[in-house]
């Protein structure tokens, strides 16, 4: 049961009554008493009355008979203060999603590169995405993973020509046929370089886009092994990590191309493209560029290609027309958002967007290195993310402990900022971290299996009793905030709380005889198990 739902909902009658139309009771949880409500605040400067003298008239009207007291303070809050049964009758109940109305929610995440190994660029996405997956899913939404990986353009050209060029000496396939993704890498980076330095192979580079295109066979197989090879690659690092994306979720770029040419005709049928130097663009209100002139979104280029743009275009209207996705949510880079916008606008103009179903990027910062600088390996290269999860692992007691330390660092930071990358900060066992949680379980479970008091009813007598089980009251608001605002950092900094909660309770109240304490102990750790499992922090067996 939402707690605060439930004061807000007594205070609204009341607001309604004073004011003579609705009004938002802004109820919060507080330091200065359970809740606080600042409506009559706002509705005096409204009214022009004295706010100390709206609030006692809130008070006197609310129904908070058996609920909570209300108590004036300082200019006109209401501070809130919770029956004791009623905390405790609350905390019977298992903790529950919050009320939706079920949709099918598209989100497109972690979208890592062919022939590119998966660096940490990729990681915020394929961490926040994953996490918001989980949460939606909880709260009953239909959920569609997608995988937009970059399968697809004329880096291809170059990397398949060297391949044809290695194929004759092997060196692409041991005895095994197989080839390591990290081998992949340096192969890329071989092709750029004689791309950059051979006119000849440039050529040849050239005429291989063409081929793929076309449909060539043999050049369609070098292709097909290239993605395959780092599709195997990018789920062993999922695995790794505990990421719900899997094989059957990877929507390529390739896979819209035979969408495009439909894409462009049903924009150019409904006025959305013109001619701009040879290219067909769509120019969506409200986008200029430096010069103030309009700026295009390239839906075909000049040479006649399509680029990322049409892609986007083409899984935009895939989403919403062919998998009947109301609500999509594009976890990307904060670098993408011009494009995004574009994207979206010209969604809206050609009616995919609108009524029928939503589109929003769920933007996000950089992760930084200690320098304040994109984290970047010693060398100055971006780092793989296979050798961050193995540095995790070197460094951690356990892998659920330097994964969980990682991806709670990302989750606990609000998404639109950046955060900087500290393995000292990030493994300690105190603080806001994955450790300080995931130890805070462990610690639960042992004294569970130490208690002698089979859990009883609940009681709250110590002021540490009454602030963890209203840190334990206050998860399922907090879920629901997280995912109405795709933000999972809401949650993970609850958890914290709760954590610190517990501690204190842990420090100030003998736990094992009392059936009252073994019964909030254990609500605690199903309630911590809940929410660590909906951000996709994982356990370790031992701690
Ligand atoms: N592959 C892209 C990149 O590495 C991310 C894809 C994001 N998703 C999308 N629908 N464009 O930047």
């Amino acid at each position: 049961m939402n707690l605060e739902a439930l004061l807000a909902a007594r205070l609204a009658v009341a607001l309604e009554a004073v004011a003579g139309e609705p009004v938002d009771p802004v109820v919060r949880a507080s330091q200065h008493a359970d809740f606080q409500s600042g409506a009559a605040l706002a509705l005096a400067r409204k009214l022009g009355r004295a706010p100390r003298q709206i609030a006692a008239e809130v008070a006197a009207r609310a129904d908070l008979a058996g609920l909570a007291e209300a108590e004036i303070s300082g200019p006109g809050f209401l501070n809130l203060t919770v029956a004791d049964d009623v905390l405790v009758a609350l905390l019977a109940e298992p903790v529950a999603p919050p009320p939706v109305e079920p949709q099918r929610v598209v989100i497109d995440y972690s979208g890592p590169n062919v022939a590119k190994e998966l660096h940490v660029g990729h990681l915020r996405s394929t961490i926040i995405g994953d996490a918001l997956a989980r949460l939606f899913t909880w709260a009953g939404h239909d959920v569609v993973r997608v995988n937009h990986l970059g399968d697809w353009g004329t880096q291809f050209g170059m990397l398949i020509e060297h391949m044809a060029d290695l194929a004759p000496k092997r060196a692409l396939s041991g005895p095994s046929g197989e080839l390591s993704l990290s081998d992949l890498t340096a192969f890329y980076r071989q092709a750029r370089v004689k791309f950059d330095g051979d006119d000849d192979f440039r050529t040849r580079a050239r005429l291989r886009v063409v081929a793929l295109q076309s449909g060539d066979g043999p050049t369609r197989q070098m292709w097909q092994r290239l993605v395959e090879q780092s599709e195997r690659s990018f789920v062993a690092d999922y695995d790794r990590l505990g990421i719900t994306l899997g094989a059957a979720d990877f929507a390529g770029e390739s896979s819209y191309q035979d969408q495009l040419a439909s894409v462009l005709d049903e924009l150019t049928a409904k006025g959305l493209v013109v001619e701009s130097e040879g290219a067909l663009c769509a120019f969506p209100a409200g986008f200029t560029g430096r010069d103030g002139e309009p700026f295009p979104l390239i839906v075909r280029k000049s040479d006649g290609g399509f680029g990322y743009a049409a892609t986007d275009l083409a899984a935009l209207r895939h989403r919403t027309r062919d998998l009947k996705g109301d609500r999509l949510l594009y976890v990307v880079g904060a670098p993408q958002s011009m494009h995004f916008q574009m994207v979206f606008a010209v969604g809206r103009d050609a009616g995919w967007l609108g009524d029928a179903a939503t589109a929003e990027h769920i933007s996000f910062g950089s992760i930084l290195g200690a320098d304040g600088k994109m984290l970047k390996s010693r060398s100055g290269e971006t780092i793989k993310l296979a050798d961050l999860l193995d540095e995790a692992d070197a460094r951690a007691t356990a892998p659920a402990v330097g994964i969980g330390a990682i991806k709670y660092a990302d989750l606990s930071a609000d998404r639109r900022g950046d955060y900087v990358f500290d393995w000292d900060r990030m493994l300690a066992t105190t603080g806001n971290t994955g450790p300080y949680l995931q130890y805070a379980v462990a610690r639960i479970r042992s004294v569970l299996r130490k208690a002698v008091a089979e859990p009883g009813p609940v009681v709250l007598g110590d002021p540490a009793e009454r602030r963890l089980a209203l840190a334990l009251l206050g998860l399922e608001p907090v879920v629901a905030a997280a995912i109405e605002h795709c933000e999972p950092h809401r949650l993970a900094v609850h958890l914290h709380e709760v954590a610190a909660a517990f501690s204190t309770f842990y420090e100030r109240c003998p736990i094992q005889s009392s059936p009252s304490r073994v019964a909030l102990t254990a609500r605690t750790g199903d309630s911590l198990r809940l929410g660590l499992d909906l951000l996709g922090i994982p356990l370790p067996e031992v701690m």
